[in-house]
């Protein structure tokens, strides 16, 4: 498997094959790291990060993966760029790709990374698009590899927005992988009817299944994964949340559901997750709309059944494969 030189902007780019490479890569050099083997194996290297959304988890895998691989890092913030507003993404890929080895940008729509990639000259990562999270994805087959053993025929059950980043690329996933996909939700966030048709051709050479289920209990029944993601998104504007509050209550991720689910399943949140009130966003929903909880309760979000952490650290090991398979 050669991956050398290759952007990593989204899992429609790639086949099954390549994408288990990258999780079993991330399951070795995961293995390296925790019996203290170095793996400098892009020493002297220099990367960009560029964030024009804010992040916890995807900024410190890069920053960490990187250090580990021996590389050099550069974090350019959502205020510090010029990027799109004095200087087009275009001009800033080709500064940017004559002084780094790969760039990681976060921000709106997947056609800037896209733009990006064209003209940096040198492997870009997509670390989040509106459209798109890809990385996240190899971090959940990852977690849930570990857990199972195999990602073939595994029953994923998506419950909320899946019209966005993460409902499309676990999609998209899925399909690759031959796994059973299932998106719960009102009609409306169903992925769009372009994206289904594609994985629907591929879901056709892979054998895997995609449904689309408005009813949680019909949905959930015999899932291996109960996955679900903030109801409002970064970038999206804060009078959504009435909407999406009514809307999606019904697909919180309770205990009800984890028991009709079965006791093998697991559940999984790509985080930060609204299951309390120590946030200040979770405290200015619960003074306007009374609610304590949003996407997942407290109590399934601290169960056993919840591999969300794991599935958090998995995000390192995984954004290390894909750096150092392309760099
Ligand atoms: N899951 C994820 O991408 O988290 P951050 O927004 O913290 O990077
Ligand atoms: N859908 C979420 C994912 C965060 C990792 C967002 O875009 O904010």
């Amino acid at each position: 498997m050669n991956l050398t030189g290759k952007n990593f902007l989204k899992l429609l780019d790639f086949s099954g094959e390549e994408i288990e490479y990258l999780v079993d890569y991330a399951a070795m050099l995961k293995e390296q790291k925790k019996t203290g083997i170095e793996h400098k194996l892009c020493k002297g290297k220099n990367i960009a990060l560029i964030f024009e959304k804010t992040s916890t988890r995807t900024r410190c895998a890069f920053e960490v993966a990187a250090y580990d691989l021996g590389m050099n890092v550069t974090y350019l913030d959502p205020s510090a760029s010029q990027i799109g507003n004095k200087e087009s993404i275009a001009d800033t890929a080709r500064v940017l790709g004559r002084m780094y080895d790969g760039i990681e940008y976060r921000g709106f729509e997947q056609e800037r990374v896209e733009i990006l990639a064209e003209s940096a000259g040198v492997p870009v990562w997509n670390g989040l698009t509106n459209e798109s999270h890809p990385t996240q994805i190899l971090a959940d087959f990852l977690t849930i590899k570990e857990h199972f053993g195999t990602l073939t025929g595994k029953k994923l059950v998506f419950m909320g927005d899946s019209r966005y980043n993460m409902g499309n690329s676990l999609m998209v996933g899925c399909a690759k992988m031959g796994m059973h996909f299932v998106a719960c939700a009102p009609k409306k966030y169903f992925p769009s009817n372009e994206l289904v048709d594609k994985c629907k051709e591929i879901a056709k050479q892979t054998g895997a299944v995609l449904e689309f289920i408005e009813d949680p209990m019909t949905a959930t029944k015999n899932a291996d994964v109960i996955y679900t993601d903030v109801w409002v998104s970064m970038g999206e504007p804060e009078s959504v949340w009435e909407e999406r509050i009514k809307d999606l209550t019904p697909y919180q991720v309770n205990d009800k559901l984890m028991e009709n689910a079965g006791e093998k399943c697991v559940f999984m949140h790509c985080l930060p997750a609204f299951h309390d009130l120590n946030t200040v966003i979770g405290r200015k929903i619960h003074e306007k709309y009374g609610i304590t909880s949003m996407e997942v309760t407290d109590s399934v979000f601290e169960s056993k059944a919840s591999i969300v952490f794991k599935e958090a650290e998995n995000r390192m090991h995984t954004i290390k494969a894909v750096m150092a398979a392309t760099l």
